[in-house]
C-alpha cells in the first residue's frame, strides 16, 4: 500500500515571533507566538482636487473690421445711348447691337430686338410711332413691339434696357 501524498505547497509560517522569557533560574520557558501581523494596509484616499482653472480669457476687443465695400455703382450694361438721342413717340435702330430702343412717352424707353419676326429681316426705320421692316412692310408699335401690319404676325422681341440719369444701357 503506498501513500501518495498529494503535492501541495506548504505554507510558510507567516512570522513566527520566539519570545524567550527568562525566567526563573533554569526554566526556559519558550513561549512561541504565533503572530501574523496584519497589515493594515491603510489605502489613503487622496482627494482629488480639481483645479478648475478657469481662465476666461476676457479680451473683448472690438474688432473693427468694417472694411468698406466700395460700391461701384457702373451698372454691367452696355451703353447704348442717350436718353436725348431717342425721340420722344418714335426711337433709334442700333445695327450694330440689333436692337432699336423707343421713347413712346416722355420719359420711357423701350427696347425691342431688331430682328423681324417675320423672315428675320432687321427693322430699317420708324416713322409715326411704328418700325418697319423693308423687307415685307411689316409694322411694328414703338410702344410694345406688336405687330401693327404683316405679314408679321407676332411681335419685336422685348430687350432690357436702364435708364440711370441720362445714359440707357442694355441689360
Ligand atoms: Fe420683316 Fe418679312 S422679314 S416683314
Amino acid at each position: 500500500m503506498t501513500t501518495s501524498e498529494p503535492l501541495q505547497p506548504v505554507p510558510a509560517p507567516a512570522r513566527r515571533t520566539v519570545v524567550a522569557a527568562a525566567g526563573a533560574a533554569g526554566l526556559a520557558v519558550a513561549l512561541t507566538a504565533c503572530g501574523s501581523s496584519s497589515d493594515n494596509s491603510s489605502s489613503g484616499s487622496s482627494g482629488t482636487q480639481a483645479g478648475a482653472n478657469a481662465s476666461t480669457g476676457g479680451t473683448t476687443g472690438g474688432d473693427s473690421g468694417a472694411s468698406a465695400s466700395s460700391g461701384s455703382g457702373s451698372g454691367g450694361g452696355t451703353a447704348l445711348a442717350k436718353t436725348a438721342d431717342i425721340p420722344q413717340g418714335g426711337g433709334k435702330i442700333f445695327k450694330d447691337k440689333s436692337v432699336v430702343v423707343t421713347q413712346p412717352a416722355s420719359g420711357t424707353f423701350k427696347a425691342f430686338s431688331t430682328k423681324c419676326p417675320h423672315q428675320g429681316c432687321a427693322v430699317s426705320s420708324i416713322s409715326n410711332g411704328v418700325i418697319v421692316c423693308p423687307c415685307h412692310g411689316s409694322e411694328f408699335s414703338v410702344t410694345d413691339g406688336s405687330v401693327k401690319k404683316g405679314p408679321a404676325t407676332t411681335g419685336l422681341t422685348a430687350q432690357n434696357v436702364t435708364v440711370s440719369g441720362d445714359s440707357i444701357t442694355l441689360g
